[in-house]
């Protein structure tokens, strides 16, 4: 692994085993995240941008069967027993989930929260010094350290966020993985959310992996970005680039229509038509069905990944 990267992701399939099929989730994903680059995930509902993102913490349901590599300091995260993934969670890789009401215990305080993250690194830490560590935390998601006390439920959805955000930054880790940490919150408190990760971004060493809908975000706050379709890679790029002169149909579809004087207004472009069944893919391009470039080949054969310049794209227009 380049020393420069803080996690490579090479070849990550993921399937989960169901009733009614397999689903194809995630097929031969690779990209890296640098050290204090935020990498931006994006596409549409479905296409496994959060299987991708659990999958760098272990957290998939167990129905779920992985292959490839998540390379964290020179080691396979995937691969390593439950126990030492249990040191790396919070510690070197954090994730803050969509919906903070789910991932906050409501019969536990805000420090009790801080309590038991810091236990599972260090079981007999003190109690100053998890005052001390969740205060710096809380300040820099915004809540005043006066609500240690307080219980989940006593907070809005905006501040349970910024809970989940200390919560994820405390133990200041080397990646955050953040996975559509504002699509349940309202436009206003949306924004304060982002300006946290903004401040995090300028202040802070750390990698993010954010997950989103949000391409306005995206352009804002992304150094990089894989675009996912149909659990595939379709498009690897810098942001500038991707923006600029995106490649792949599917980046070309997401991107038209947005009106680019309204940058902070970014939602997906919605594409005709709908995601092939992942139990049942076709045997071509996964975008074929959609794409207004198909040709013959693209509905046998399906496109690998081609290098055009330093980006990544998985059409055939590049072969
Ligand atoms: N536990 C599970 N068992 C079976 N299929 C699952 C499971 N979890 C997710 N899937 C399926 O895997 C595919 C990818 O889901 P995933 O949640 O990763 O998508 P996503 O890109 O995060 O979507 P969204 O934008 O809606 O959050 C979907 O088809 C989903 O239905
Ligand atoms: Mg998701």
């Amino acid at each position: 692994m380049s020393q420069e990267n803080s996690l490579e992701i090479k070849n990550l399939n993921i399937e989960y085993l169901t009733r009614s099929g397999t689903v194809h989730a995630v097929k031969d994903a690779s990209f890296s995240v640098a050290k204090k680059e935020t990498l931006g995930i994006v596409g549409e509902s479905g296409c496994g941008k959060s299987t991708t993102g659990h999958a760098i913490l272990k957290l998939l349901p167990s129905n779920a069967r992985t292959k490839g590599e998540i390379v964290y300091k020179g080691r396979n995260v995937l691969t390593m027993p439950e126990k030492e993934v249990r040191h790396l969670r919070g510690k070197d890789i954090s994730i803050v989930f969509q919906d903070p009401m789910t991932s906050l215990d409501p019969i536990m305080r805000v420090k009790d929260h801080f309590l038991e993250l810091m236990r599972a690194h260090k079981p007999n830490v003190k109690e100053e010094e998890v005052i001390q560590t969740a205060s710096e935390a809380l300040e820099a998601a915004g809540v005043s350290k006066k609500r240690l006390d307080n219980y989940p439920f006593e907070f809005s959805g905006g501040m349970r966020q910024r809970v989940m955000i200390a919560l994820g930054i405390a133990l200041k880790p080397n990646v955050i993985v953040a996975d559509e940490p504002t699509t349940s919150l309202d436009v206003v408190v949306q924004e304060q959310i982002m300006e946290v990760f903004r401040h995090l971004k300028k202040t802070k060493d750390m990698s993010i992996v954010l997950i989103t809908h949000d391409l306005g975000i995206v352009a804002e706050l992304a150094d990089k970005v894989v675009v996912m379709y149909a659990g595939e890679v379709m498009e690897y790029a810098d942001v500038y680039n991707l923006y600029k002169n995106p490649l792949h149909p599917y980046t070309q579809l997401l991107l038209k229509s947005v009106p680019n004087i309204k940058i902070d207004d970014m939602e997906l472009h919605h594409i005709p038509g709908s995601l092939p069944d992942l139990k049942n893919l076709p045997q071509g391009c996964r975008f074929y069905d959609r794409c207004p470039f198909a040709k013959e080949k693209c509905k046998k054969e399906e496109p690998p990944i081609f290098k055009v310049d330093k980006r990544e794209v998985r059409c055939w227009l590049y072969e």
